[in-house]
């Protein structure tokens, strides 16, 4: 290859993002690859019956405003967080079904990281697997996760951004540091046994550096992760992931 051409190639290699799942095992890829094996279908099943369940004063289910999911829902995680319209800030897909949840539905809120609550976002995020991410990136909020993901954080005085830019690839304890994108989220964890949340992921990550984590409704842990969405622009949504 003429030496052009080979950096051509290298600075696009370094440009692509890189999901979580290369860098995984083969065992554990192999888990996310076979829908019977994945763990992470127990939550999306949980999900369906939930999508069709009454609950309310009106008795009205997701299904009774938003039909077949299958249709309704395709590609909706894909382009998440967005900047609501209304309150003119960025919002999680989470955070829309758990809007849904309490101001259409009427009902009582689901605890976040419950069975249900994961379960509706697994099942609402698998009708978009296989789509690339494409989440808008003209919002100051975006510069502003930006600015949050090169911070340095808690006593280890260490930003997102020198694990995930600078040192993805390199191994910490037995672990491979990966990008650290949010493509497969909700997913389930091995080391978890359970499923979680693109929020308690950040929570560990924070945790691991000795920093007092961002509060789940607040306006940076938006921000992350718009910004994490914007990074990972291209990257295939792989709802429920399995990751170590
Ligand atoms: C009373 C009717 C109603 C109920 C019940 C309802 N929704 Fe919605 N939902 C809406 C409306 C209206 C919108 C806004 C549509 C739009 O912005 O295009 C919406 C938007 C959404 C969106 C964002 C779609 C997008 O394209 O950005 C998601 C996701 C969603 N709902 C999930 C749910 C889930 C999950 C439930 C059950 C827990 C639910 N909804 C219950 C009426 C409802
Ligand atoms: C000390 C290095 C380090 C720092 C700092 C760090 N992380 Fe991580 N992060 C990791 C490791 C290691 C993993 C993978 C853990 C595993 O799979 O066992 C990970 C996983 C992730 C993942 C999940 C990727 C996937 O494929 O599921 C995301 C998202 C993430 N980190 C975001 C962040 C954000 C945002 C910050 C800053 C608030 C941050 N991380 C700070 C080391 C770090």
């Amino acid at each position: 290859m003429k030496p052009v051409l080979l950096l051509l190639a290298l600075l696009t290699a370094a440009a692509a993002p890189r999901s979580g799942y290369d860098d995984a095992s083969p065992e554990t890829r192999a888990m996310q690859d076979d829908d019977d094996a994945n763990p992470g279908f127990l939550w999306v099943r949980e999900g369906e019956a939930q999508w069709s369940k009454p609950a309310g004063p009106d008795g009205k289910s997701c299904a009774s405003c938003h039909h077949d999911a299958t249709i309704s829902m395709r590609g909706v995680a894909a382009r998440y967080p967005l900047i609501d319209t209304v309150s003119e800030q960025p919002m999680t897909l989470d955070q829309r079904i758990a809007q849904c949840r309490e101001e259409r539905q009427r009902a009582d809120p689901l605890p976040p990281e419950s069975e249900a609550a994961l379960g509706l976002s697994a099942y609402v995020g698998l009708q978009s697997r296989g789509m690339p991410l494409h989440v808008r990136a003209d919002s100051p909020f975006v510069a502003a996760g930006r600015r949050l993901f090169e911070t340095r954080l808690g006593q280890l005085n260490l930003s997102c951004a020198q694990c995930h830019d600078e040192r993805a690839g390199m191994k910490l304890g037995g672990a491979t540091i990966p990008q650290g994108h949010p493509n497969g989220y909700p997913e389930y964890r091995l080391e978890w046994q359970a499923m979680g949340s693109l929020y308690r992921r950040l929570r560990d990550c924070m945790t691991g550096v000795r920093a007092e984590p961002f509060a789940p409704e607040s306006l940076q842990a938006a921000e992350l992760a718009l910004y994490l969405a914007v990074r990972a622009e291209g990257l295939k949504v792989e709802t429920p992931a399995v990751r170590p």
